[in-house]
């Protein structure tokens, strides 16, 4: 730990004088927290974050080259869907794969007061997100008579909580030895005229977790790698904590991942066809000699609006973040620092100690810069990534906002409609409302099918009463 009069010099240098004098001025308790703080950063490279993104930041033009990604559509016949899955369950069965959750945001247009995972969202029991996930995992072990490792990334912001909640739960039946949790990294928030790193309160600095991208670093410095390569893993299905009906094992996307010839089994992904040409998901697309996902407020307006013959969006590959990514490519984007990954800049009001008034400061503008890593950035960093289409209502039903659009009622609406179409599969006749929509709210736990051919048609009633609510 570097003496304060160091530490100090150190930030002088780096053109951060305000808190130099200040960390020098400071006593006590807090002042030594300070310290320990700052000194994890390496501030040379703060300071060349500061200098690129902050008031100086100049956005790279969008790029010329930039066109529609190509994708495995859902009715394309001219692969072989059984080969791969067949493949696919192989990887499984021998303990190959590992499921990823990204669960260290900070929820904070949900307004949960908990860690996102928490968050009761099964239609009829108000299951957890990760209660959900859990019997996912638990009923895939059981199908394919193996062990999958679950990696669940938490931020200092709701490590301890996420930890606990497995705890108070039993772990949801899951062996607990076979479920690590680690903490992403996190960024010091800075003043977007000045650069000025700031101060949550006297003795802390204003830090967010530095994105889901996050991840790679994390993975590698927290051993979690290391501990999948020691287990013999060499796939993770990636999955965000928000989306309760990812398809967290899915034998079809990870075998054409590994085998397809037209994948470098590094980086994969799967995409839903945009429900209009402005809906904000991020778009699949070619970008130079890769595949990109190019966020939705970079795609040019007459891109996203450009339609085929048949009038369908030309740019119309919808991002769900699921992905399925090597062992190996984490290790490399983890360690080789050709691999680095860019940050993305937010502009955020962020409350703060004014170092040299003591007052505490709630801006009602935005005046700090946050900066992120994304995961999927990577994928242009592979050599051929490949990307699967999936249907909507059976992959996508995230549970970002409290209220309207992508929200827990529309979440849990969509839950019960992919629960639908896989009992109307198994001949269920199904109520419905005269916008066509499921007159009836329907829970299906991964523990009674993963799919529409694990429920066992002499056991299902032959049709669900109007506006009932049950549980299979
Ligand atoms: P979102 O981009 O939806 O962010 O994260 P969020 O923090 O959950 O919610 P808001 O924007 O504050 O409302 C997508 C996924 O990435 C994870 C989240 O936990 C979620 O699963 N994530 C995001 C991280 O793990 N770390 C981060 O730093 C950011």
């Amino acid at each position: 730990m570097p003496p304060v009069a160091t530490l100090a010099s150190q930030l002088e240098s780096i053109g951060q004088s305000k808190l130099a004098i200040y960390l020098q001025g400071a006593t006590g308790s807090g002042a030594q927290l300070l310290l320990d703080e700052i000194s994890k950063f390496n501030l040379e490279q703060v300071a060349t974050y500061i200098k690129q993104y902050g008031s100086q930041f100049v956005a790279s033009p969008p790029d010329e080259t930039i066109s529609p990604a190509p994708y495995f559509a859902l009715n394309d016949t001219s692969w072989d869907r059984a080969l791969y899955q067949s493949k696919g369950e192989e990887l499984i069965k021998a303990g190959k794969v590992a499921c990823f959750t990204v669960a260290g945001g900070q929820g904070s247009r949900l307004g949960f007061n908990g860690p996102k995972g928490c968050y009761p969202t099964s239609c009829v029991n108000n299951k957890s997100l990760f209660e959900m996930f859990a019997q996912t995992i638990y009923a895939n072990q059981r199908k394919y008579s193996t062990t999958i490792p679950w990696y669940i990334m938490t931020s200092p912001l709701n490590h301890e909580q996420t930890q606990s909640f497995f705890k108070e739960h039993n772990h949801f039946g899951l062996d607990p030895d076979n479920i690590m949790f680690f903490q992403q990294g996190v960024m010091p928030s800075f003043d977007k005229e000045t650069g000025d790193l700031l101060l949550s309160d006297p003795a802390h600095l204003a830090t967010n977790p530095d994105g889901h991208g996050g991840a790679y670093k994390a993975l590698h410095v927290s051993g979690a790698l290391e501990d999948m390569q020691s287990r013999g893993i060499e796939q993770l299905s990636y999955f965000q904590v928000d989306n309760p009906n990812a398809k967290i094992i899915d034998p079809v996307f990870i075998g054409l991942h590994a085998f397809s010839p037209e994948s470098s089994a590094e980086f994969s992904s799967k995409m839903v066809a945009k429900a209009s040409w402005n809906e904000k998901v991020g778009v699949f697309c070619r970008v130079g000699d890769h595949l990109a996902v190019v966020e939705y407020s970079d795609l040019p307006e007459e891109l996203a609006q450009m339609t085929n013959e048949q009038g369908e969006l030309m740019f119309n590959a919808g991002s769900i973040a699921i992905h399925t990514i090597s062992v190996k490519f984490i290790d490399q984007i983890a360690t080789d620092p050709k691999y680095a990954l860019p940050f993305h800049r937010a502009v955020k009001k962020v409350p703060y100690f004014d170092t040299q008034t003591g007052q505490h400061v709630d801006p009602s503008e935005p005046n700090a810069i946050k900066l992120e890593q994304f995961v999927f950035d990577a994928m242009s960093l592979a050599d051929n990534s490949i990307v699967l289409e999936t249907d909507r209502v059976e992959e996508f039903a995230p549970v970002k906002n409290a209220t309207g659009t992508d929200s827990i009622i529309t979440s849990k609406q969509l839950q019960s409609q992919r629960a639908a179409n896989w009992l109307i599969a198994r001949g269920v006749s199904i109520p419905t409302n005269p916008d066509g929509s499921v007159n009836a709210t329907i829970e299906l736990s991964p523990i009674t099918a993963l799919c529409p051919e694990d429920l066992d048609s002499e056991q299902l009633p032959d049709a669900i009463k109007p506006g009932s609510s049950i549980t299979l």
